[in-house]
């Protein structure tokens, strides 16, 4: 059984991009059909409110950046998601734990709301396997090297929250790996490609 939903999450600079990138070049090795998405954005529809929300000079409220980051994930859902259920493996670079764990976690808006407009857009979709990046707490740092969208402008602790709220929202989740960035990229990318295997049933 191929068609499985599989999501990349973590803090900014937990390195989920870098392995989502490598399943990708393994998958495309194997011949194996998938589609790989990214949020905010994915879409060219998802892609214009990405360059709206990430704007380092934007001033939009925080309520506003919920609506927006859910605007992008129906434009994903409706075009990509939807047609390629049961066709394709869907990879997916942030997902609604991230809403979870940004807006509500580390912007403290009500849990409920975020949940129940995830709802309206997705409905019941099902998961079926999250690999959650983690950086030691130690090594969160202000700004993430090399990036200049808005989030650089959140501190440490705000970093940190975020964290935590992943780790809370993924703790019952029995379809879940955790990924320690402290550790190499050669020994991260090798247990995520046996887990991978596993989930898709594919022979080494
Ligand atoms: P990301 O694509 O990981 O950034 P980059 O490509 O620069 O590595 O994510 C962009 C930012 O959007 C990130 O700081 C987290 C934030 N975000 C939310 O706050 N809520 C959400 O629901 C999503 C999907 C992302």
């Amino acid at each position: 059984m191929y068609n499985k939903i599989i999501v990349f999450e973590g803090i900014d600079g937990s390195g989920k991009t870098y392995h989502i990138k490598k399943v990708s070049q393994y998958l495309k090795y194997k011949k194996i059909k998938f589609i790989k998405i990214r949020e905010p954005g994915g879409t060219k529809n998802s892609e214009i409110i990405r360059k709206i929300i990430l704007n380092g000079k934007s001033t939009f409220k925080k309520k506003t950046d919920l609506l927006l980051y859910l605007a992008s994930r129906n434009e994903n859902y409706e075009n990509l998601i939807k047609p390629n259920i049961d066709k394709k493996i869907i990879l997916i670079d942030r997902f609604k734990d991230s809403t979870i764990a940004y807006q509500h976690y580390g912007m403290r808006i009500n849990k409920d709301i975020i949940e129940k407009i995830n709802n309206f857009i997705i409905g019941d979709l099902k998961i079926d396997y999250t690999f959650l990046h983690t950086v030691p707490l130690k090594s969160i740092k202000k700004k993430i090297s090399g990036k200049k969208n808005k989030y650089d402008m959140f501190n440490k602790n705000f970093y940190k929250e975020v964290q935590r709220g992943f780790l809370k929202i993924l703790k019952k989740n029995k379809n879940k790996l955790i990924i320690d960035s402290s550790k190499s990229k050669k020994y991260n990318t090798q247990i995520i490609k046996t887990k991978i295997n596993k989930i898709l049933n594919i022979n080494e």
